[in-house]
């Protein structure tokens, strides 16, 4: 009996110790002989980065998918990369495989918004950080600034009145003020001004060479963000001994009962400020684009406009605030929302990092390998979007096909401030249809990028009063 067992244990010792690394090896080796996807690298090192950015990027997706399919390789910025651009495929590496694709940015903007940032983090700190951002944002919570955003969309737009303004730079204004009201309640106004201005010196320099010597932009970014970090630590230590009741981001932060340090707090607060900001102006930048090219469409919303302010009071100039319930009575403005987010795709991409060997229909994605979801592409697919090219807002009477849609991305990392978002295009759209006029000036056919697709030259336009 005592040999049969000694057998037996050297028999599982051997497959432990020897059979198994084996069979792992062999395994490992399949993988590795799984052929990489279809497609280009370019030349050493450079890659096709200047086909990337030679040319509008769309033209170069477009191309690639054209001739290697949804799914193909390519080497940019010194990374080798696996473009997809299916549902399926932004699904698997968004949502279902989510933990197998960590988020990854350039280690410059990781020192200009803070590691701490929730973008750059998943597991535990990344669920903790999500669920106090998401407390802050769902509608229970912004239904209450409600007014307050309305008050920030008037006194925009009437600063707006006669002049020839840049639409982007003035949504930017708008969209980081609202910003400002959701991260930190309408009593931090007093701030507003101190933080505006180091927040537009930090914003130069994400895009700049990390060298931090005097001097240069990057050093001055990084001496801005720390006057910001001791804006937040004075206001944290303001919040702290009054105990007021606040329900905003801040709030939610602080209330945490493990407990974020203030260096974690005041990362992820730059963090937001960067999320909310550019994204939400560069969208409402092209909505007035849109409506003032599809005049029937303008007319549509400002039907739907006035009828609100009707049944609320029958008078204009008395009539009262919007209060929630009036944002969900605007389907038609809604789609012009939706289909503004389609057509512009003003996030093309989002970049993901194998965090290991992933094997996907067939093609190795390798350790390491960047791997980017091609937004733009899924929303401009004709066989998804027929016509694509057209702003047409009533496609969107019918819900469009799951994962076939992802302007707030999708899966773990998906957008926690799309319903704020949804809700201050709304309210300025009220106001702006309703009581305003605007005309485009110059040519406005062109398209920038940096880095979100913007009309050219930020929109100039004149805002005139209706009599
Ligand atoms: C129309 C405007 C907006 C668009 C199109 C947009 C789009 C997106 C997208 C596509 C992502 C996911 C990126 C990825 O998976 O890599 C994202 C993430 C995020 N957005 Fe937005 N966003 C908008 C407005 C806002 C606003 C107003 C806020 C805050 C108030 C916000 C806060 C965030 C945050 C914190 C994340 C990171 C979430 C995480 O990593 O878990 N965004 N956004």
């Amino acid at each position: 009996m005592e040999l049969i067992s000694m057998i037996l244990f050297s028999f599982c010792s051997i497959v432990i110790l020897f059979l198994f690394p084996c069979l792992f090896k062999l395994f490992d080796s399949v993988r590795r002989t799984l052929p990489l996807p279809p497609g280009s690298l370019g030349w050493p090192y450079i890659g096709e980065t200047f086909q990337l950015y030679s040319q509008n990027p769309n033209v170069f997706f477009a191309s690639k998918v054209k001739r290697y399919g949804s799914i193909f390789k390519t080497h940019i910025l010194g990374c080798p990369c696996v473009m997809i651009s299916s549902p399926e495929a932004a699904k698997f590496v968004l949502v279902t495989r989510a933990h197998l694709f960590k988020p990854t940015f350039p280690a410059s903007k990781e020192k200009m918004l803070g590691k701490q940032a929730i973008f750059f983090h998943q597991g535990d700190y990344h669920t903790k950080l999500r669920k106090l951002v998401l407390r802050a944002f769902m509608p229970e919570a912004i239904k209450n600034i409600v007014p307050d955003i309305e008050s920030l969309a008037k006194d925009s737009i009437q600063s707006w009145e006669g002049r020839l303004i840049t639409t982007f730079q003035e949504m930017k204004t708008y969209t980081f003020n609202v910003a400002l009201l959701s991260i930190f309640g309408k009593d931090e106004v007093l701030y507003r001004e101190d933080l505006k201005r180091c927040y537009y010196i930090l914003e130069k320099g994400y895009n700049s060479m990390p060298i931090n010597l005097p001097g240069t932009l990057f050093n001055k970014s990084m001496k801005a963000r720390k006057e910001l970090a001791q804006i937040v630590a004075k206001i944290l230590s303001t919040r702290r001994q009054m105990k007021l009741d606040h329900t905003d981001l801040l709030a939610s932060f602080m209330g945490d009962k493990e407990g974020l340090t203030d260096e974690q707090i005041a990362d992820n607060i730059i963090g937001v400020i960067f999320a909310a900001r550019d994204t939400t102006a560069s969208v409402m930048t092209w909505i007035l684009k849109y409506l003032g090219e599809n005049p029937s469409v303008l007319q549509a919303v400002t039907e739907e406009q006035e009828a609100i302010i009707k049944s609320n009071s029958g008078d204009d100039e008395k009539a009262p605030s919007l209060s929630w319930a009036d944002t969900k009575k605007m389907p038609i403005t809604s789609r012009v929302i939706q289909e503004t987010l389609r057509v512009a795709s003003i996030l093309s991409f989002t970049f993901r990092e194998a965090a290991e060997d992933v094997e996907y229909q067939g093609y190795l994605i390798p350790k390491g390998w960047k791997v980017l979801p091609l937004f733009r592409n899924i929303h401009h697919s004709p066989e998804i979007f027929p016509d694509p090219e057209k702003f047409d807002p009533s496609r969107f009477e019918v819900a469009p096909k799951p994962n076939t849609f992802m302007p707030f991305g999708n899966g773990t990392h998906s957008c926690p401030g799309n319903e704020l978002a949804k809700i201050e295009m709304l309210i300025l759209l009220h106001h702006l249809t309703t009581k305003y006029r605007w005309s485009m000036v110059g040519s406005n056919s062109g398209i920038q990028y940096g880095p979100f697709a913007l009309p050219q030259n930020g929109l100039p336009i004149r805002l005139t009063k209706k009599l």
